[in-house]
């Protein structure tokens, strides 16, 4: 064992893949809510669930089923986490990370991130997609606090350009040739699990921020501080709170999610597809 404990846990979960898998991808998928039934898009040749592998944190979350899918979009070597974890669910910032970092570990070069959000831009409608362009982290830890863990990147990492410019241009191409309507802007991260206020809201859009959510940032930033190139797209599910006079529940959220899908798994095809030549 070395000195850093969450490189110790993280090389523990990567030989318990390794024992039992050798794919390698070359794009790691994240779904969010709504997304769970992508595997039938993916040419799938393993399956790896949570629980097999040892010291791997698995997800509480209804609707969220916790599995590595290992396979080919077109033919493309993908990773797909079936299930994510949350800050929320009581997880330590560094294991909300730890299958980032795996799937850095089994070979992926490009993270792409989905999930469901809140829309905070007022052109937004729900069932919007949008294209991250940036992120903003709000009132949660950093992923990276803790000794570093230098095996996989610097004390200080730069944060310029998370989500990659070529990668966007991919989505943005893959949308146009789909005829898909994509909006693009900011993404702001708070813990959740409670929805936010309406002032809440008021004070995030002040900020700059487009869509909000409860997962995807920390993720980015753990990918960026071991290299991966990242890019992401938010199902806009609902209007963020005080935008309407309703209010938000989870059940509406999945609702909006499943109503999207077919079209948000059809722009990730096509994009992951794309991504063989970059
Ligand atoms: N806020 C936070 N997270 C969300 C929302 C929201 O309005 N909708 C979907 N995920």
């Amino acid at each position: 064992m070395g000195n850093n404990a969450v490189y110790d846990k993280l090389e523990k979960c990567y030989q318990s893949v390794r024992e039992k898998i050798d794919f390698v991808p070359k794009v790691a998928i994240v779904l969010g809510s709504g997304l769970g039934d992508y595997a039938n898009d993916i040419q799938v040749v393993a399956e790896l669930p949570y629980t097999e592998i040892a010291d791997f944190p698995v997800s509480t979350v209804p609707g969220h089923d916790g599995r590595f899918l290992f396979g080919y979009v077109k033919d493309v070597p993908v990773v797909c986490m079936k299930g994510r974890v949350h800050y929320y669910e009581g997880y330590s910032i560094q294991d909300v990370v730890l299958p980032t970092r795996l799937m850095y570990r089994m070979g992926a070069k490009i993270l792409f991130l989905t999930n469901a959000a809140g829309g905070i831009d007022d052109s937004f409608q729900p069932a919007d997609f949008m294209m991250i362009t940036d992120h903003i982290a709000c009132f949660a830890p950093n992923p990276l606090i803790g000794p570093n863990v230098d095996e996989l990147g610097t004390r200080f990492p730069d944060m310029s350009e998370i989500y990659d410019k070529e990668l966007q241009n991919v989505i943005r191409s893959a949308a146009a040739e789909d005829q898909i309507p994509l909006r693009e802007g900011v993404y702001v991260y708070l813990t959740g699990p409670s929805f936010e206020s309406p002032a809440e809201i008021r004070m995030l859009r002040t900020m700059g921020a487009s869509a909000v959510g409860m997962s995807t940032v920390v993720e980015a930033i753990a990918a960026k501080h071991c290299g991966m190139r990242i890019c992401g797209i938010s199902c806009i599910c609902n209007l963020a709170a005080g935008m309407t006079e309703n209010p938000l529940s989870h059940q509406e959220v999945q609702e909006a999610a499943n109503i999207a899908a077919p079209k948000f798994k059809k722009l990730l095809t096509d994009s992951v597809a794309k991504m063989g030549a970059v």
